[in-house]
């Protein structure tokens, strides 16, 4: 028997694209231990980028401009074949047979995502759409497959995110020192780790934007020769433009008391050009200097606001791309200097890979029957199990 079972160790890959769209990240992870209290060591770590024509078919679709179920439907499938290309590299990579995989966790994408009720036909109804057939991740790598996770939490009454901070209470809790763990992912959210912490005392939610609207305007300037601002080089030419900053600010968003989730349906493209390009006149580098600004004063006020008035942090742990934008991540050391912050990197989660291992490790959780949510975070009635097993 390989050394990983005889130890209780398994093998699992986590997959996800969120919602920058720039490609399915693939983490190949070992986790031993009990799930309830899992070590993981990654041993492989992969992003299968889009195509261009693959990105502009979900940004449309997610965008949510006018698609027939039939795009849609075509979109899951095709999705899913890309997806279990994406577990066969990194597999193949790290030189593990796709035999050895005890599980696959997929996020999938989320192409909609409404956490709050809408009233229809005289009912409240929140709703989620994430694809990547799984039936079709299962019948290419031989693996059990777990999938739509979010679904069940919004059954039991939550927002169905976020769902990273029971991993990040299970990888990152610290018994003396309070920790944040920032995701600068297309949105950004942080979870609140006290020293200490029980699972009851953890909570996060939604910032705002993490990179998205960064990518909207640099996508607009480039004429979609480019995705992102690398380094964050392009908007460290500009300069705030206060009142546009000031403006933004005052969405109501920024206000709300969590839990909150926000997506593409909040800070997309109809914001980008509501709020940016409408602004005749002003410079590209000084618009995407703004919208860089933006991200790192949205997470320090919601700490400021709803954190550290009663709880006592000692450090906040980056992840996401967005921890590869040297403007941002020096302005929110400038803005929190009281806080040590570092990368996810010294916590053995590299940075792109941590939300792919949060997948692997939630996929985990599910295989053995645990609740994978936190009912505080996600607004939920209870802690429930989540997903739903495809197998091969
Ligand atoms: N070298 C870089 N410099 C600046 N930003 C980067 C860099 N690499 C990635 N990013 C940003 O990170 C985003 C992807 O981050 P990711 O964590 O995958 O987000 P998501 O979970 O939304 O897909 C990119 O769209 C880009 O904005
Ligand atoms: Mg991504």
């Amino acid at each position: 028997m390989p050394e990983e079972h005889s130890r209780g160790a398994r093998l699992v890959v986590g997959l996800i694209s969120g919602t920058s769209m720039d490609g399915i990240d693939a983490a190949l992870v070992r986790i031993s231990g009990p799930a309830t209290q899992p070590r993981v060591r990654l041993l492989g770590f992969e992003t299968y980028r889009y195509s261009a024509p693959v990105r502009r078919r979900i940004l449309r679709i997610a965008a949510g401009e006018a698609a027939t179920a039939g795009e849609i439907s075509q979109l899951n499938f095709l999705l899913g074949e890309l997806f279990a290309e994406a577990t066969l590299r990194v597999c193949r990579t790290a030189r593990v047979p796709l035999g050895r995989l005890a599980a696959i966790g997929t996020h999938g994408q989320t192409i909609y995502h409404q956490g709050s009720p809408t009233r229809e036909a005289g009912r409240l109804v929140t709703s989620t759409l994430q694809v990547a057939e799984p039936a079709v991740i299962a019948e290419r790598t031989g693996a059990p497959v777990v999938a739509d996770f979010r679904p069940a939490d919004m059954a039991a009454g939550g927002q169905g995110a976020p769902l990273v901070p029971l991993v990040d209470y299970l990888l990152l809790r610290d018994a003396r020192r309070g920790t944040v763990a920032l995701n600068i992912g297309g949105i950004a959210n942080f979870t609140v780790i006290p020293a200490n912490a029980r699972p009851e005392d953890v909570f996060g939610f939604d910032t705002g934007p993490g990179n998205m609207i960064i990518d909207g305007l640099v996508r607009h300037f480039s004429h979609g020769q480019k995705t992102y601002d690398a380094g964050g080089r392009w908007a460290a030419r500009g300069r705030v433009i206060e009142p546009l900053l000031a403006q933004v600010l005052r969405e109501p968003f920024f206000q709300r008391q969590p839990p909150k989730s926000a997506g593409r349906e909040e800070f997309g493209q109809r914001f980008v050009e509501h709020f940016f390009l409408k602004r005749r006149g002003a410079r590209a580098e000084d618009l995407l200097r703004t919208a860089t600004e933006l991200t790192p004063r949205t997470i320090t006020d919601a700490l400021d606001r709803f954190v550290l008035g009663s709880i006592s942090i000692h450090r906040l742990i980056v992840s996401g791309g967005g921890a590869h934008n040297r403007l941002l991540v020096s302005r929110l050391s400038q803005l929190l200097p009281r806080l040590r912050v570092q990368l996810s990197d010294a916590c053995g989660l590299p940075v792109d890979a941590k939300e792919a291992i949060a997948f692997a490790v939630l996929a985990d959780r599910t295989m053995h029957g645990l609740p994978g949510n936190l009912p505080r975070v996600t607004g939920a009635r209870r802690a429930v199990v989540l997903g739903k097993i495809s197998r091969p």
